[in-house]
């Protein structure tokens, strides 16, 4: 066994030191070993395949029960894979098609590696967790920022989260990974966490913004091998002409040796399918096939112990959907609706007293994120019990003084109704 994984760490580390370096002590220790799902893959052709562990026909197909065959309506191969396990990387055609959307209207793409399937994109943050973070590892996260990335590498993996706010003076400030990193050691690998459109914020950054932050984040990668993680969950919801959408992560392919940028998507927010648990992970190298081989090794080992495979049944799903030639015009459908969202809200959000309630930038995404001024004085907490408790208003609050609103969950005729509720209890919470 230590064999294979002698042999996958040496390939990695021949092919991209900056990788390897970057490893955790868990990330180094995983690989695939030849257990069942190998020995099942080489036995695939055989007549009389007794390896793996699923019932079938007898003929290699799924044999479903007839209640759950009626609602999934999907037939020969299709319906195999709907039932059956998986492969753990996620189904080949999916993968390919998948790419091939990340890619759509790219005139000349960077090649990276091919997308891995998880069970959502808080799967694939954890198994990037795994791989990248563990005990001590500096994760640079601009505040305020999603709070089940602190669960995921800090809490989970023992990584050290390094952060500085991502707003100065009401706008976004592209030094933000260099101000949380400043004091890391040089030469000590870090991770860092990049999230537009973001959540909580609503935020994607302007083309200047965006060329400063490439600017600063290479220099960073000047000094240490630096894993960034683009989480597009919210990929290309953006409201303001001007404003770039496509993901920054192809801003960075390719762009420094000590780099190794990681694409996070899937289907939860962009293809509108909450409940599907369909993610991805692609790491943003150009890899030959030995290297390709050892790094996937490590995605499917942790995967494999943790999950087993991926859901095979919303993979089909969306495998019709991205066949159907209707996915754009579809995604493109919701995509207006929270854009006619954006501009219900924005005047309601304009028009807020700013001695109450500050808006932060926001041009994206499903959320707008308000500040109270220090000087209130006011517990972010006890102002969302209290609008549920008066107002019959239900937000989330953000330590230290942050409320966000979902722009996503509300109809666009009734969020200047939330704005007005949400000003209304604050201010009588304030005493004004
Ligand atoms: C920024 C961000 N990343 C990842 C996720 C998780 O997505 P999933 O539900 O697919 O795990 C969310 C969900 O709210 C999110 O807001």
């Amino acid at each position: 066994m230590s064999e294979i994984r002698e042999q996958v760490n040496r390939t990695l580390e021949a092919s991209r030191p900056a990788l390897y370096a970057a490893l955790s002590p868990l990330g180094r220790r995983m690989f695939y070993p030849a257990d069942i799902p190998v020995q099942a893959q080489e036995a695939r052709q055989t007549t009389y395949n007794g390896t793996i562990g699923i019932f079938t026909d007898g003929q290699g197909g799924a044999v479903p029960l007839p209640s759950m065959d009626a609602v999934l309506k999907v037939s020969g191969d299709d319906r195999n894979r709907a039932f059956l396990y998986s492969p753990v990387p996620g189904i080949a055609e999916l993968r390919t098609r998948w790419q091939d959307w990340q890619r759509d209207g790219m005139t000349d793409p960077p090649a990276t590696c091919l997308p891995f399937a998880t069970a959502g994109l808080a799967h694939a943050l954890s198994i990037i967790a795994d791989l990248f973070g563990g005990e001590g590892r500096a994760i640079a996260i601009p505040t305020p920022f999603w709070g089940n990335y602190r669960q995921n590498f800090e809490l989970r993996t023992g990584a050290v989260v390094h952060s500085a706010p991502a707003y100065q003076d009401g706008r976004y400030d592209p030094g933000t990974f260099a101000a949380a990193l400043a004091d890391l050691p040089p030469g000590e690998p870090a991770v860092a966490m990049l999230n537009f459109p973001s959540n909580p914020g609503g935020y994607s950054p302007t083309r200047e913004e965006r060329a400063a932050l490439k600017r600063s984040l290479l220099e960073i990668a000047d000094q240490r091998p630096l894993v960034t993680i683009h989480d597009d969950a919210y990929n290309e919801l953006v409201y303001e002409d001007g404003v770039p959408k496509r993901s920054f992560f192809w801003d960075m392919v390719g762009a420094h040796e000590q780099l190794i940028p990681i694409k996070v998507d899937g289907a939860t927010k962009e293809f509108s399918f909450f409940g599907g648990r369909v993610g991805f992970l692609t790491v943003g190298l150009d890899l030959d096939a030995k290297a390709t081989e050892a790094l996937e090794s490590k995605l499917k080992s942790i995967s494999r112990a943790t999950i087993g495979s991926p859901v095979a049944t919303s993979q089909v799903i969306l495998l019709q959907a991205l066949r159907s030639g209707r996915a754009r015009q579809e995604v493109e459908h919701i995509r207006t609706i929270a854009a006619e969202r954006y501009r219900a809200i924005r005047p309601a959000l304009e028009a807020l007293d700013p001695t109450l309630l500050r808006l932060l930038p926001f041009n994206s995404g499903f959320f707008v994120l308000l500040e109270m001024p220090e000087e209130l004085g006011l517990d972010p907490h006890a102002v969302r019990r209290h609008l549920i408790d008066h107002y019959s208003t239900g937000i989330v609050s953000i330590s230290p003084r942050y409320l966000r609103l979902a722009t996503c969950s509300v109809a666009a005729e009734a969020l200047p109704e939330l704005v007005a509720r949400v000003e209304r209890g604050v201010r009588e919470l304030a005493g004004r």
